[in-house]
């Protein structure tokens, strides 16, 4: 039986604070859960909107480590970033909190308290990674090495980037410290662990037989998870970020991120609603539903519905709708190779332009598959629909009411059959929006909004207003008054896609809030109302603003492979004894000059700290020979010598940095040096 609900408590996964906010993070989760309460709000229905950011865990430290700067201001400079982002595109939160607040450790960590009292956690000894030079215990995020799948050299021991899947550290080929590359030992360390596997009957019945209308890929990935069968599941990590262990003797240990993280869903609601949270979160009548990545499944469907049976008195989710990847020009979002479209860099491109990327990554969403977004079809998008369809029958109707009537909407007249017909098949399209936004098919709804506009679009081409209007006036305040009924239906049908066009369109008609219900009015603007000046909705996009896109992304590309150093394979430590064995020195520029024939040689005279020597450098296209003379550089001074044409021989090698463009730049010291001085 259909259950009855009086309230929708939405969540969307809480972003790790430690980057900004890309479009892969809006098209997967927020802007579908924005539209989801938007459409909510303009029923009428209680709704509640959770978002906040996720402060602990590994991610965040690691962003520290490669910053140089403490945890703390990590997540305070991304907590704000990310708030800020989400405000400027309309992600309407009625609280974004974080992880790191005081409401959020005391409730996570009296969550893990009662579930310790009432003997829910198993407490387990096994081996875990260590490090002993750095005498710390290591988490799956921090350990890389071969991935046993696809053996990437540097795969994640949660995760291997390149293939997809999910691992744990000890598949991992060799495994080691991400950080330093150090080796890694085994060493037993005690944790609490949360026994899914006594909970996986109670799961099975509760996902595969009591919600098979989940999206296919969520149940589908439920079902593989349960079909190999739950284990149990550490919920504490040995770690120094994190909200601590309440339990004597487990200092040094604090509660796994994926533990504390959706227990802050539970925490920003209460933090927001301090004396009626629990109405929301323990009531059988609220409906929960999580907005999620494709790589957040297992948690929100297995393991948190878990804590949440094993505490007793909260509800469970109703829906997880999660989404799969967008990707970016063919090629997976990533945040270290900077291969993303970030949100604070767009508004900077794009000033103004919020709905359009809502449109875009709405229509293209990854609801069923992996997308592609595409700097051509975002282009295509905003230029064929939304100004080709959308913007230019809302701007016809309000030019031509502007025109003929100085902005005063005219009476309507004797409604003919063409306009009944015309009518009925836009008002039609409300239930079918209805339908897919209740089923939480976005994409497909957003589509339908578009094709009401594509309705009122072809009333005016067809009933040609513009050709009739000396000869037929009363008919064409009919067209005139249905159009602009029809515009401000618009307003309504795209309100929870794009807030923002929406609001400048009800400005334009001079209307003030309208409601779900209203939809599909014909009355909504009565006659003699007097209309604001127009302005278009949407501006077409020309080809340099794409092409600048594209550069940018071609720039990136480039100083990614320049530096793509930082994938290769981390030297075993034995290496480092033949580094070692290097002999780098300084050395000073005598004499400089090109060698005949061969175009690409510099011949260099070092002095060298001992006698002079003869160095030959393959970089004439980058420096005129005098631009070197007097510099000092490095060089290998160890090599053996190099024979060239002509009895040229090359004592050593001038060491350059390479920009991402190819260009060169020898290696050169901040002061003097005495020639000779040992680079180290
Ligand atoms: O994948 C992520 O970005 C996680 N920070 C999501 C957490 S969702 C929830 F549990 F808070
Ligand atoms: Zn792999």
């Amino acid at each position: 039986m259909e259950k009855k609900f009086n309230r929708t408590l939405v969540t969307s996964a809480l972003p790790y604070a430690n980057g900004g906010i890309h479009i892969g993070h809006l098209a997967g989760v927020y802007v579908p859960a924005d539209i989801y309460v938007r459409y909510l709000r303009l029923k009428g229905e209680e709704v509640l909107f959770i978002g906040g950011s996720d402060e602990h865990g590994v991610p965040v430290t690691i962003r520290a480590k490669k910053e140089g700067i403490t945890v703390q201001e990590v997540v305070d400079r991304y907590h704000n970033l990310i708030k800020d982002s989400f405000a400027e595109f309309g992600i309407s939160f009625d609280v974004y909190s974080r992880t790191t607040s005081d409401t959020h450790k005391k409730h996570a960590s009296d969550f893990f308290r009662k579930l310790y009292d009432t003997g829910k956690f198993v407490e387990l000894e096994s081996e875990q990674f260590y490090d002993e030079a750095a005498q710390e215990f290591l988490t799956d995020r921090n350990i890389k090495g071969e991935c046993p799948r696809c053996h990437a050299a540097d795969a994640y021991g949660d995760q291997c980037e390149k293939c997809g899947s999910t691992l744990s550290p000890e598949e991992l080929i060799n495994p080691y410290n991400a950080a330093t590359g150090n080796t890694l030992v085994k060493r037993p360390t005690s944790h609490w662990y949360l026994p899914l596997d006594n909970y996986q009957g109670w799961l099975e019945k509760w996902i595969l037989e009591e919600h098979k209308e989940w999206r296919p890929n969520v149940y589908g990935q439920c079902k593989s998870w349960l079909d190999l069968g739950l284990r149990p599941r550490a919920v504490t990590r040995d770690l120094n970020w994190g909200i601590p262990v309440p339990v004597e003797g487990a200092e040094g240990k604090v509660l796994y991120v994926w533990f504390d993280a959706p227990i802050g869903y539970i925490s920003n609601t209460k933090e927001l609603l301090p004396n009626d949270w629990e109405k929301w979160w323990k009531s059988e009548d609220t409906k929960l539903v999580h907005f999620i990545g494709k790589d957040n499944i297992v948690f929100h469907c297995i393991v948190f519905p878990t804590m949440l049976k094993a505490e007793g008195s909260y509800i469970l989710p109703d829906n997880v709708p999660s989404n799969e990847f967008l990707n970016l020009e063919d090629d997976k979002i990533s945040t270290s190779r900077n291969w993303a479209v970030w949100l604070h860099e767009y508004l900077v491109d794009f000033p103004g332009k919020q709905d359009v990327l809502r449109y875009v990554l709405t229509a293209n969403a990854p609801e069923t598959k992996d997308n592609n977004f595409t700097w051509a079809d975002f282009q295509a998008r905003n230029n064929n629909e939304l100004v080709a369809v959308y913007g230019n029958f809302v701007n016809r109707a309000l030019q031509l009411t502007k025109k003929y009537y100085n902005g005063v909407v005219p009476a309507c007249g004797e409604i003919t059959e063409f306009d009944q017909a015309t009518i009925d098949e836009f008002r039609s399209i409300k239930a079918k929006i209805e339908t897919l936004l209740d089923g939480y098919r976005f994409r497909d709804a957003l589509k339908e909004a578009m094709n009401m506009a594509r309705i009122g679009n072809k009333y005016l081409a067809d009933s040609e207003p513009w050709k009739v209007v000396k000869t037929e006036p009363e008919r064409v305040k009919t067209i005139i008054n249905v159009s602009l009924q029809m515009a401000a239906n618009l307003a309504i049908a795209f309100e929870a896609f794009l807030p923002f066009s929406s609001a400048q369109l009800r400005q334009m008609l001079n209307l003030g809030a309208l409601t779900w219900e209203d939809l599909g009015r014909m009355d909504l603007l009565p006659a003699d109302h007097q209309l604001a000046e127009p302005a278009l909705l949407f501006e077409k996009i020309e080809d340099e603003a794409i092409a600048a896109q594209m550069q940018r992304l071609e720039d990136i590309k480039k100083a990614n492979e320049a530096a793509n150093y930082r994938a290769e394979e981390v030297l075993p430590d034995t290496d480092f004894d033949n580094f070692l064995k290097l002999d780098l020195r300084v050395g000073t520029v005598l004499a400089c000059e090109r060698v005949p024939k061969m175009k690409k040689l510099l011949k260099f005279l070092i002095a060298d700290g001992l006698e002079n020597r003869t160095i030959v450098s393959g970089i004439a296209q980058h420096y005129e020979p005098e631009q070197l003379v007097g510099k000092q550089v490095c060089f290998v001074a160890n090599f053996p010598p190099r024979k060239f044409k002509d009895g040229l021989v090359s004592e050593g090698m001038i060491l350059s940095a390479v920009n991402a463009d190819g260009t060169l730049s020898v290696m050169t010291t901040d002061r003097e040096v005495l020639p000779g001085s040992k680079v180290q």
